[in-house]
């Protein structure tokens, strides 16, 4: 247990967020495969609080609904009516209260929409909090722009905080202020509890502020402090879908920024998309216009993109990416995958196989060494080792009702443009001719043709099309065999 291990953390995340246009509350909008809201408990969790509370309100069936999938131990309270931001961790306190938890210590609050604050700078709140004795501790951020932000008034004397002026009850000379407030605190429990029962709403929007308890508690001759973020992008608050793209970006760039740092290549930053919970290993390579999503794992030495999309997929040693989507795929170490593939859900590529140009696979596990090289889909099916599959193959797994399955040996040269109607199993070392509809089994070793003869009616061009292009073309070209059989 940590030696500062907060009491409880409160989210607050009842509000609409009526700037962001959706039928989506704000805080379910994700960046970086995490809704905003699930970046705020990721980082929450980092200070290992004993009670983990969102202020749900808004929405609040999905809202809980998504809490409850991404981390079933967090708590949620419920604020009928938004009325203000020290009314909602009011509604926490309370909620906490009627199931019989006792507050002692540290109550740390953060907002919903703040999905760039990390771990790391709640823990030196935190610190700062608790070193300094204070009763509140405010984190702010000098900000090139503070419109529509609380500002941070300090005493001119000793630069102690003394107040947070809303920007619409703001004056002129406050307004010029750029230090602001974060939205986050660390407050002490117990008088955070006193304090919240005589904040008023007599302001400008009528609410009650969570603001005005700093003021409260510093009026009483308790010690309010505060500590400054050191990069004020992180405390960037999400208030529409610009906001979201500024976010997504920034936090996209500090993903690949610790992969690089780690020994990942990643070729232009700019037009590399990845999630938080995606991994690299040293030395791989991410080419342009390339989207990382999920739980997908670039091992050493891979290569992946450009204009590929992978998600939940795992890209083995060595093995090379190239303009592909793929989905839930196992790609195995040295394999080769594209230009143009889509690999679906279950498939399983082996060590140095190949799934090469407009190749789409599904459901198949594909042996080390054997090759899908061109334009074929390979859907329910098991291909043995260094088997290779002709040009133009289909697998022919869906009868309209139900799907079924093929399975192919090792060491097996099928044909191109084959047909594989499953269910069908084609032995080791067995061939099958091209243009052939395989119905039936193959033993090992056998060659199978199942296409029809080919006849050739001689002379049918000159009959049927007399005097066309094509007549006038074979009768050049008899002639010209008639005169190099005289030549000889
Ligand atoms: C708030 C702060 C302001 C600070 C800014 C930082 C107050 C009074 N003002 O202003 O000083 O600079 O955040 O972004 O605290 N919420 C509820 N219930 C409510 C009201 C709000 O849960 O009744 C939630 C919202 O969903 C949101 C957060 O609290 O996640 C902040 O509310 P918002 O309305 O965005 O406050 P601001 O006006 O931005
Ligand atoms: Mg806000």
């Amino acid at each position: 247990m940590s030696a500062n291990r907060p009491a409880a953390v409160v989210v607050l995340a009842a509000g609409e967020g009526t700037r962001m246009k959706s039928a989506t509350p704000k805080v379910l909008h994700a960046i970086c495969g995490r809704s905003l809201v699930g970046h705020v408990v990721a980082a929450s969790r980092e200070l290992d609080p004993e009670h983990l509370v969102v202020i749900v309100g808004h929405e609040r069936a999905k809202v809980s609904a998504h809490l409850a999938e991404i981390d079933p131990t967090v708590r949620t309270a419920v604020q009928h009516e938004q009325n203000g931001t020290g009314h909602a961790v009011r509604m926490g306190l309370e909620e906490l209260g009627n199931s019989g938890v006792v507050l002692d210590g540290t109550v740390v609050v953060v907002c919903g929409d703040t999905p760039l604050l990390t771990g790391g700078t709640l823990r030196k709140l935190s610190d700062v909090h608790a070193a300094d004795g204070n009763a509140v501790t405010v984190l702010t951020a000098e900000v090139p722009d503070s419109t529509g932000y609380g500002r941070i008034v300090r005493d001119a004397a000793t630069g102690a905080v003394t107040a947070i002026v809303e920007h619409k009850d703001a004056t002129d000379a406050q307004r010029a202020i750029r230090e602001i407030n974060s939205g986050v605190f660390a407050f002490d429990a117990q008088l955070l509890t006193d304090a919240l029962g005589k904040v008023r709403t007599d302001n400008s929007q009528g609410e009650e502020y969570l603001t005005d308890v700093l003021g409260i508690l510093r009026e009483a001759g308790h010690r309010v402090g505060a500590a400054v973020a050191g990069d004020h992008r992180e405390i960037l608050g999400i208030n529409n879908r610009v906001q979201l793209a500024e976010a997504r970006k920034l936090l996209n760039e500090r993903l690949l920024h610790v992969a690089m740092m780690d020994g990942v290549t990643v070729v232009d930053p700019a037009s590399t998309l990845v999630d938080v919970t995606v991994t690299f290993e040293r030395d791989s390579v991410v080419h342009p216009g390339t989207q990382l999503l999920g739980a997908t794992h670039i091992a050493t030495g891979a290569e992946v993109g450009p204009n590929s999309r992978l998600k939940d997929t795992t890209v083995g040693a060595g093995a090379v990416v190239d303009n592909t989507v793929a989905d839930g795929a196992l790609i195995g170490e040295g394999a080769n995958v594209g230009p143009y593939a889509y690999l679906r859900p279950g498939t399983q590529l082996g060590t140095k196989s190949k799934a090469g140009a407009y190749v789409e696979m599904k459901n198949a596990v594909i042996g080390e060494g054997t090759k899908v090289p061109h334009l074929s889909y390979v859907g329910d099916a098991t291909i043995g080792e260094f088997t290779n599959i002709g040009a133009a193959s289909v697998f022919v797994n869906y009868d309209g009702v139900k799907k079924h399955h093929t399975t192919i040996g090792s060491h097996c040269r099928t044909g191109s443009d084959n047909m594989f109607v499953a269910p069908v199993t084609i032995g080791d070392g067995a061939y099958t001719a091209a243009g052939s509809v395989i119905t039936k089994d193959v033993p090992p070793g056998s060659l199978a043709v199942a296409r029809g003869q080919q006849r050739n009616i001689e002379g049918w061009v000159a009959r049927k099309r007399p005097g066309s292009a094509a007549a006038q073309a074979a009768s050049a070209a008899q002639q010209d065999g008639r005169e190099t059989d005289a030549e000889q």
